[in-house]
């Protein structure tokens, strides 16, 4: 089997090797340049934990190879993977679709012989069939198929959940494409992944269903949390409490500053915006986008208060910028709404990520960067946890406690215990785990 993917990415790069790993011969196509010659040169341009070993031995075996030829790719290719951004447009929230037809445009003149081409980017419901009408119109007389095979890799978990997927998802009408696609995922028959066969346009809405969905269950604890944090309740044990049931389940049900990263933002917004053409408006995740936005703004305010109403003057210390931990990704990261909301209210930012620091600098002004947590606490007026690294789980408290020139905590992440933190003497903020006291209801208040 050979294959070509198109687009290196965050989940080109991953499939394209997790495949090669399989014992199938992928080619790797990207257009830029600079991203293909540092591959080429053994060197991997984002940070995935364990792609390095995984990229490198595939090289070495002459199953992966990259390319900035599209051609070389696909010509001969016996399925043809369109794994380009899919970034929301411009002005209207629109999944921008002119890099995947641009694809399909560069992959119609350059197919020869019979070619499934598969959709892994994450696509509108209709996508399908207009690459599918593209490729046609450009080639009358080939012979080919389009399938949709949507992605569910998390970053940071990304090898291990291609090889060990729930399930995969997969838009096929035809038979012979349908056996091009089983050969591929043979090694995950071995394992029993389901492996779910629909329509087309079933496949793509699967993955819209699912990032919603899961956006939602996130929002849902964050406004719950804020809720606990007036009611005197902890929202740790309410997520426990309601998790622990089977119908609702435990995983993301963990209150944070907002979701964010390359997906949830805009994959909430294109399907707002879809269900709004087709006339069918999704209330509930047009509310779960406007909440979520407001609160990853309303964040730095949290951060102000801990600093006593103000941070004009003062240096706070950001712990973690990128989206979540083990990625270098600050696409739509809380951080990019957090960082410069308190340099507009006067903040000095010093800031420490394992891994983020070069691609924050690209997206943010006037940060002073730290080498590492400790030093960017040093002397700050309080230190902020944005994003929950390993290494930030097991700080060692009596050394931030002198190196800060205030004990002010604002735990984003909720990676400590308050308890724990309030008996070392810090002044610790963290996200709705309240002290068992109730606030007076607005409306008593009022009385
Ligand atoms: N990142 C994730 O965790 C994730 C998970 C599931 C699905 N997805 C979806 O997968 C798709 C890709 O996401 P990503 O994060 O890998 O994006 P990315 O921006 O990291 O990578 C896209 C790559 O495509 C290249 N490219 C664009 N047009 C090209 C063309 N015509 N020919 C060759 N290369 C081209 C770009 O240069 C870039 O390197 C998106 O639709 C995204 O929604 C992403």
């Amino acid at each position: 089997m050979r294959i070509a993917m198109i687009g290196t990415g965050y989940v080109g790069l991953v499939t394209g090797a997790c495949f090669s790993e399989f014992g199938v011969d992928v080619c790797c196509v990207d257009k830029d340049a600079d991203k293909i010659r540092r591959l080429k040169q053994g060197e991997i341009p984002i940070f995935e934990p364990g792609l390095e070993q995984l990229v490198e031995g595939n090289v070495k075996a002459g199953r992966l190879s990259f390319t900035t030829d599209l051609r070389e790719a696909v010509t001969g290719a016996d399925a043809v993977f369109i794994a380009v951004g899919t970034p929301s447009r411009r002005g209207d929230g629109h999944a921008d679709l002119s890099y995947v037809y641009a694809a399909a445009r560069e992959i119609a003149e350059n197919m020869r012989g019979y070619t499934v081409v598969v959709t892994k980017s994450t696509v509108p419901v209709g996508t399908g069939r207009e690459v599918e009408a593209i490729i046609r119109e450009c080639r009358p007389d080939a012979e080919f198929d389009v399938c949709s095979n949507p992605e569910f890799l998390r970053e940071g978990a990304a090898i291990n959940d291609f090889m060990r997927p729930d399930r995969v998802v997969i838009g096929c009408e035809s038979e012979r494409a349908r056996e091009v696609m089983r050969t591929l995922y043979r090694p995950l028959y071995l394992i029993e992944t389901p492996i779910v066969f629909t329509a087309l346009e079933t496949s793509e809405m699967i993955k819209y269903a699912a990032n919603t969905f899961l956006a939602t269950k996130i929002t849902f604890i964050n406004e719950i949390a804020d809720l606990c944090e007036k009611v005197g309740a902890d929202v740790h044990d309410v997520a426990r409490g309601i998790g622990l049931d089977g119908r609702i389940g435990r995983k993301f049900l963990h209150p944070g500053p907002g979701y964010g990263g390359s997906c949830f933002p805009k994959d909430t917004l294109a399907l707002v915006k879809t269900a709004q053409d087709f006339g069918s408006p999704l209330r509930i995740i047009e509310t779960v986008v406007d909440v979520n936005d407001r609160r990853k703004k309303a964040m730095a305010e949290r951060i102000v208060a801990a600093c006593g109403g103000s941070v004009a003057g003062k240096t706070v210390a950001v712990l973690g910028l990128t989206f979540k931990p083990n990625t270098d990704d600050m696409r739509d990261s809380p951080a990019l709404d957090i960082v410069p909301a308190l340099q507009a209210a006067g903040a000095i930012i010093r800031a420490y990520d394992p891994e983020g620091m070069d691609e924050a600098a690209r997206h943010m002004d006037g940060i002073k960067f730290g080498q590492s947590a400790y030093e960017a606490m040093d002397g700050a007026d309080a230190v902020a946890i944005v994003t929950e690294w390993n290494e930030f789980r097991a700080l060692d408290l009596a050394r931030m406690k002198k190196l800060l020139k205030a004990p002010v905590v604002v735990d984003l992440r909720n990676v400590y215990d308050p308890k724990d933190m309030r008996a070392a003497g810090f002044e610790y903020t963290c996200i709705g785990r309240g002290t068992g006291r109730p606030a007076r209801a607005a409306s008593e208040a009022a009385q």
